[in-house]
């Protein structure tokens, strides 16, 4: 019997959009540059600690739900299906679930983050020796054509978008992946995705400033990146981390400020920074239940069903394509 072995399909232009980003984005005013890029080797790793801190609680409260529902979770989806998961990280959350489903046919993650996915996926397929296991290399924000099953069909598809990363779109660009999403499963699929609840601002902002200082570090790696990647010569020793959440959009937002006057050269072009402006690194929305089922309904889903954490943190909710 032959060993069940991962395939891996590279479907990202990684470093020419890395580099287009990084210099439109410091070329703006005000400076950003989308969160999609923390996830680089090191940046997935910092990425897996922020998820142990004891102030970051999102990763803890969605394990829990998925734990706890996980047979009403499977029972929902139904025997054979094909399983398609969004910026799958670590892979870690989608075990409870495939332990409780009834003859999954295939498992699809797809990530930007090359190296960790062809890790986890390559790990997957070894637990699980019946279940096809493909890892898509892609920016999910954007359209790409997803493989079907080669081994044997399936008879469901279910979507995962998991850890409350809906977060990072705003909410014109969170409508349009749902409405991608819902397009995509318009079979009548299903899509379980995880939303972070607003909450006490203090309990938020001390999530994204956690004492060891780890997120600071994960915020800061982009800067060692684009060093690295696109010979640039930032001074890490002058930025800041700055997060904050603003209750009036229900959003946290991530920023690098420069202490000083400064000017900083990427791939050969140079940037300036006055003394305290800001470099955008992250936006992460937060959402109550009924306003994240409108905006699901908005986008062509049915709401099949909410889960909750026992703290009332995070939820997770399934929905139907319609
Ligand atoms: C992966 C987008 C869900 O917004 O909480 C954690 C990323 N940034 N700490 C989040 C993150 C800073 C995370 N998401």
């Amino acid at each position: 019997m032959s060993e069940n072995v991962a395939r891996l399909v590279d479907l990202a232009p990684e470093t020419v959009s890395f580099r287009d980003a990084v210099l439109h984005g410091l070329s703006r005013t005000p400076k950003s540059i989308p969160p999609m890029y923390f996830y680089d080797e090191p940046g997935a790793r910092l990425f897996e600690e922020i998820c142990r801190l004891p102030e970051y609680y999102p990763t803890r409260a969605e394990t829990a739900i998925l734990k706890t529902n996980a047979a009403d979770i499977a029972a929902r989806i139904g025997p054979e299906a094909h399983l398609i998961e969004y910026g799958s990280g670590a892979t870690e959350k989608v075990r409870p679930l495939l332990d409780a489903l009834q003859d999954p046919v295939a498992y699809t993650p797809v990530d930007i983050s090359a190296e960790q996915l062809a890790a986890a996926a390559s790990d997957l397929a070894a637990s699980y020796p019946d279940i096809e296991v493909t890892g898509i290399i892609a920016d999910y924000s954007r359209p790409f054509t997803l493989p079907p099953p080669r081994r044997r069909p399936a008879r469901t598809r279910a979507a995962l978008f998991l850890g409350s990363t809906i977060g990072n779109f705003g909410p014109a660009e969170a409508l349009a992946f749902l409405q991608q999403a819902a397009r995509r499963l318009s079979d009548g699929g299903l899509l379980l995705i995880g939303a972070d609840l607003r909450k006490d601002p203090n309990r938020l902002h001390a999530a994204y400033n956690d004492s060891a200082g780890v997120t600071a570090r994960f915020n800061l790696n982009l800067l060692t990146r684009i060093n690295r990647e696109l010979d640039g010569n930032f001074d890490l020793a002058a930025f800041d981390h700055y997060a904050f959440y603003d209750p009036v959009p229900g959003r946290i937002e991530m920023h690098l400020v420069s202490r000083r006057t400064q000017r900083v050269s990427v791939a050969g072009k140079t940037f300036s920074f006055g003394e305290g402006e800001s470099l955008h690194t992250e936006n992460s929305y937060k959402f109550t239940v009924e306003g994240f089922r409108t905006l699901a309904r908005r986008a062509g889903f049915t709401p099949e069903a909410v889960w909750l954490d026992d703290d009332n943190l995070f939820s997770l909710h399934l929905l139907r394509a319609t």
